[in-house]
């Protein structure tokens, strides 16, 4: 059976930054708390005619130019996110449409933070059966166009921003093992109220601002580092690996200091922890491949590489795969 090996990343970011000093101006917060508690010092910020297909179309672009790959090769594309463009249409297809991927069907997946794990998982199974030779994941959000300005423990964390893949069938390298969990408990605790089928947008929900995002940010922390740390481990039990056999850890990047915990918990280096929260926030399913991308000049052949995530659900999990370039 062939593994789904990662053979180019991509990224994109707007050149918008939203600093903590711009913060300062818009709320009762300042540069010390944010840091201090969270890490971030900037995000960046989508323009507002571009929403989730413009990242991917960069994306795309970026990937087909890499690998010499032409437009009509690409099977599938599946788009990880929970800001996408509109509800329908989805936004995989858009890209697909906007990238001029003439062969290519594509879907997207809801998994907010853990999104992109959860994408990425199921576009190796496609590459596994054989039947497919090329897959794009990418994962990407708008999340500032859900962010309430007057709500300052949440909107100082998120971000605009993704990345993406190319998935191609290898004997040695790419995605060995992963273990993805869900827990419906989290439902209330992270979550955007209004604008779905449940509660459909009114002007009521509006004046209420149920259209943003809210979160029980302690509850939701302490979560994040228990779900990735223990996944972590059952992934390097299964496979039989000690921690330092383990070139990189991914993390998602939602607060700095939960970073920090999960490696402790797991006794994990933090020098060989891709952190990139401090310029760009949390960028939900977007923070895993933005910090592929901008790591890979650091990446070998054959790195051991662990992608770990948590996010609104809950959904959680760990990934291994062995680097292929
Ligand atoms: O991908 C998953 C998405 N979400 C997360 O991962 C979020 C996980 N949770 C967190 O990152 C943290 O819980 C937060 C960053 C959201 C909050 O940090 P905290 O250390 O749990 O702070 P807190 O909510 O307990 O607030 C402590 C104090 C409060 O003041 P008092 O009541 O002690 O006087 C807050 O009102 O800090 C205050 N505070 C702020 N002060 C300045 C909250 N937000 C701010 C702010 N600026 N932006």
């Amino acid at each position: 059976m062939p593994k789904a090996a990662i053979t180019a990343v991509g990224g994109y970011v707007s050149d918008k930054v939203l600093s903590n000093a711009d913060l300062e101006k818009m709320m009762d917060t300042n540069d010390e708390w944010i840091t201090s508690r969270t890490g971030i010092h900037e995000r960046r910020v989508l323009p507002k005619d571009q929403a989730v297909s413009d990242i991917g179309v960069d994306v795309v672009n970026q990937l087909l130019e890499k690998t010499n790959t032409s437009n009509e090769e690409i099977d599938l594309l599946i788009c990880a996110t929970c800001t996408g463009d509109y509800i329908i249409p989805d936004t995989a297809n858009n890209i697909c449409y906007k990238a001029g991927l003439t062969n290519t069907f594509g879907y997207d997946i809801n998994a907010a933070c853990s999104g992109f794990l959860f994408a990425l998982y199921t576009a190796s199974q496609f590459i596994e059966t054989g039947r497919y030779k090329k897959v794009i994941v990418i994962g990407g959000e708008k999340m500032t166009s859900y962010m309430n300005y007057d709500d300052r423990t949440t909107s100082i964390l998120f971000g605009d921003g993704g990345g993406g893949v190319l998935l191609e069938p290898s004997e040695k390298f790419g995605v060995i093992d992963a273990i993805l969990k869900g827990d419906g408990v989290g439902s209330q605790m992270l979550k955007i109220d209004a604008g779905g089928s449940l509660n459909p947008m009114n002007q009521e929900r509006l004046d209420n601002k149920e259209n943003f995002v809210t979160q029980d940010g302690k509850q939701v922390f302490k979560r994040a580092v228990t779900g990735m740390s223990t996944t972590v481990e059952e992934v390097l039990n299964r496979n039989n690996l000690e921690p330092n056999e383990i070139n990189w850890i991914v993390p998602h990047q939602a607060n700095e200091r939960i970073i920090n915990s999960v490696a402790r918990q797991l006794s994990f280096p933090m020098d060989r922890v891709m952190l990139n929260i401090d310029k760009y926030g949390n960028t939900s399913a977007g923070t895993i491949p933005l910090c592929l991308w901008e790591y890979e000049s650091q990446l070998n052949k054959g790195d051991n590489i662990i992608l770990t995530a948590f996010g609104g659900g809950f959904t959680w999990g760990s990934l291994y795969l062995k680097w292929a370039y």
